[in-house]
């Protein structure tokens, strides 16, 4: 069932409320999400993006709930990955002919993943689609967050259609922001852009500086996931400005995996060092094993600095660890510094190894760790504590 943004634009999606897991099992959701497709009738009929493909049946049965596919004039696939281009088979199957419009990058992409040579009508950021009421127009957005995306602004109503943009991985059955929770839905678009987003941060400061020099009117920002920002829409973008720019908070996360508590005591003592040096310091501390790993990567997008812990296994570090840090590296965090602790038992090259971790990950390594010999007695978590007293004055 559509319901109605404005008088010429429909929400057509699938809120997806069981969905734990997304991008495989690269991202935690917990809250669930929603796949967005709007359908504008302007004259000409033209539906913005579609659900991911598991959907793909009754998404295809609630548009023709809405109207018959023959009415159909066109397709904006803003973005190919098939969470949104998931029912363009089926409708290329009833409707062969149908004009398909989206990035070069696009029309690679859905060849790629549907082998199929469709009607493609390639954009670049300026052109148009003229509607009876108003313009839609395309902005190119590449690396938000694949190479393909693109937005589309509408001028009738003064939105923004922005596909992954300022989306967030929520299951709600209200539509826009002023309904929902707040603290809720920005916990989640956090989440979002700390674990998707936060490679391409260069990009979107450029991309919304762009769009702001065009001072074009906005109402609405539709997102492709969670729901539209209609109050004060600058809100989100603002917000954003704010996350690209080396985010920070004055937070310290502790993040440590620990197979006979050693390492967590040594983590536990380490944060009680940090509060005594700096009270006003907020340190948060996690098992990489036992936590959510979404969760503590977006506790070190908060952070201002890191401290990793790992006890030593075959030489090597456990998986628990090194998954999440692999994560780390990909996320190519800025403006932060860290340092690496871990308890062992003889060969010790845990903290070595993580330190490696998190230079490659771009942190700042503010010292050579520390390491503790099986389980840390009294005066080793007495160490551990200065270590952490030394940290923040580091920082
Ligand atoms: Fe929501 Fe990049 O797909």
């Amino acid at each position: 069932m559509g319901k109605p943004i404005t008088d010429r634009v429909t929400w057509v999606g699938k809120v997806d409320w069981e969905l734990k897991r997304f991008h495989g099992d690269e991202y935690s959701t917990d809250h669930g999400s929603s796949y967005n497709s709007y359908l504008i009738r302007d004259g000409k009929t033209i539906l913005v993006d579609t659900v991911w493909q598991p959907f793909e049946a009754e998404y295809i049965q609630a548009l023709k709930d809405e109207l018959d596919l023959a009415e159909l004039d066109a397709i904006i696939c803003q973005h190919a990955e098939i969470d949104h281009s998931g029912a363009l088979a089926e409708i290329v199957r009833e409707r062969p002919d149908i004009p398909i419009y989206c990035t070069a990058n696009g029309v690679k992409i859905i060849k790629g993943m549907f082998h199929g040579d469709w009607n493609f009508q390639v954009v670049k950021t300026g052109d148009t689609i003229e509607l009876e009421s108003g313009t839609l127009t395309f902005v190119e957005a590449p690396m938000l967050h694949w190479p393909d995306t693109m937005f589309t602004y509408y001028s009738a109503d003064e939105i923004l259609f922005s596909n992954d943009g300022f989306g967030q991985h929520y299951a709600s059955q209200f539509r826009y922001n002023d309904e929902v929770d707040q603290a809720e839905l920005y916990r989640e678009a956090r989440k979002y852009y700390a674990n998707i987003l936060t490679p391409f941060s260069a990009q979107v400061t450029r991309k919304i500086n762009e769009i702001l020099a065009l001072n074009l009117p906005l109402k609405m920002i539709c997102p492709s996931h969670g729901v539209i920002w209609r109050e004060n829409p600058a809100q989100i973008i603002e917000q954003y400005l704010k996350w690209a720019d080396k985010f920070q908070q004055n937070q310290i996360t502790i993040v440590y995996d620990s197979m006979w508590h050693s390492t967590r005591l040594m983590a536990e003592a380490i944060g009680s060092g940090i509060s005594k040096a700096d009270p006003s310091i907020e340190v948060k501390i996690f098992n990489a094993a036992k936590s959510d790993k979404n969760d503590i990567l977006t506790e070190i997008f908060c952070s201002k600095a890191v401290l990793a812990g790992a006890y030593t296994i075959n030489n090597g570090i456990s998986y628990a660890i090194s998954g999440l840090l692999e994560m780390v590296c990909g996320l190519k965090f800025k403006n932060k510094k860290a340092a690496a602790f871990g308890s062992y038992g003889w060969s010790g090259e845990g903290i070595k190894l993580v330190t490696e971790f998190l230079r490659r990950g771009g942190f700042e390594i503010v010292n050579d760790g520390i390491k503790q010999l099986w389980k840390p007695d009294e005066a080793a978590l007495e160490q551990c504590s200065k270590f952490g007293e030394e940290f923040v004055k580091a920082l």
